[in-house]
């Protein structure tokens, strides 16, 4: 069995011995392909891949088309929308992702940003806490559950609202479930989106959203872009003299929020949530562990596409 780790930004050095360890110890192959500038590349480098690791790599209908042995794709990390779905099932391959694996790097980051959001940016300026302040989490998920669990240390009040996890599950955190993204939008100053993006989730955070959120509002958004209103969140920098958005993925505006915006707006260079060792090992051992299960067991745990 030969599975391939595809990343167009590679593992850290130590996750990757760490991916070779569980999949050598298994009796399988690995091969790598790292920084690949052209799709032929990856095309050409799963045409025997029984199995393939990737990270932000696209898997489209003509990679699956090109990987005719592929059995399986894993994702290693949380947010799967580079996968096709559709046309994986359509060629009979399992597609996983590794939740809970990165959580805490992407929630270490998002208290981070609204530290940095307080703080005027670190400019020497006097700003002000995150102690008591009322927190918003949109999305109670892995990633959500580490951020309540870290703002907990800040000593700040928690809600949260999500459409599917039950609020007996946030309640038993010691977070306040809300009904809906309205309520924790007029609730709290703090908002911290988790949400994945979905055809029911794109866009969805608009100007009447945020119009809702009380004075000295920071958004933080460690989820994805997509999410967002970009049109609606200028709107609302250009009406909300109060508003602040932190950012670690790029909004395409960003030159221009950036001009007029620059003491509200903060957005990392590059995608930077689950970019710590600790996540890329934890990540990348987890999917090598995740096919060789499946390989070997047929465990579909993780399946995304079932
Ligand atoms: N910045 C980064 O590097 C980085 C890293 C990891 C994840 N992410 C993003 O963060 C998102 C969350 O990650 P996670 O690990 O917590 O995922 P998760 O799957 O554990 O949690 C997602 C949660 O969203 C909820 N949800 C889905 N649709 C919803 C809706 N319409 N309204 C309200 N809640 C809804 C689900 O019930 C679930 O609890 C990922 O989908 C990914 O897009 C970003």
């Amino acid at each position: 069995m030969k599975i391939l780790i595809a990343t167009d930004k590679p593992f850290a050095a130590e996750a990757v011995t760490g991916i070779r360890e569980v999949i050598d110890g298994a009796g399988m192959q690995v091969a790598l392909l790292e920084k690949y500038t052209d799709k032929k590349q990856l095309l050409d480098a799963v045409r025997d891949a029984n199995a393939i690791i990737i990270r932000s790599d696209i898997i489209d209908a003509e990679v699956l088309d090109a990987a005719t042995q592929l059995k399986i794709v894993v994702r290693a990390g949380a947010g799967y929308d580079n996968v096709d779905l559709a046309a994986a099932t359509a060629h009979n391959v399992v597609v996983m992702n590794t939740p809970g694996q990165n959580s805490n790097a992407v929630a270490e980051l998002a208290l981070g940003l609204m530290v940095y959001a307080v703080r005027n940016a670190y400019d020497g300026s006097s700003g002000s806490e995150l102690q008591g302040k009322k927190l918003g989490i949109h999305a109670y998920g892995n990633v959500g559950r580490n951020v309540a669990r870290i703002a907990k240390g800040f000593g700040m009040e928690i809600y949260a609202y999500d459409a599917f996890c039950p609020k007996e599950v946030i309640e038993n955190d010691g977070v306040k479930a809300v009904s809906s993204a309205e309520e924790l939008y007029a609730s709290c100053q703090f908002i911290s989106l988790h949400i994945p993006a979905t055809a029911e989730t794109k866009n969805s955070i608009n100007a009447a959203l945020l119009d809702k959120m009380p004075k000295g509002a920071v958004l933080v958004n460690t989820a994805r872009k997509e999410v967002i209103n970009e049109a609606d969140l200028l709107k609302v920098l250009e009406t909300r003299p109060d508003f602040k958005y932190v950012t670690d993925i790029m909004p395409d505006k960003d030159a221009e929020i950036k001009e007029k915006f620059a003491k509200r707006y903060f957005s990392t260079p590059k995608k930077m949530g689950a970019q710590t060792a600790e996540a890329n090992n934890n990540a990348g051992v987890a999917a090598a562990k995740q096919i060789v299960d499946f390989l070997v067991n047929g465990n579909t745990k993780f399946q995304v596409n079932k």
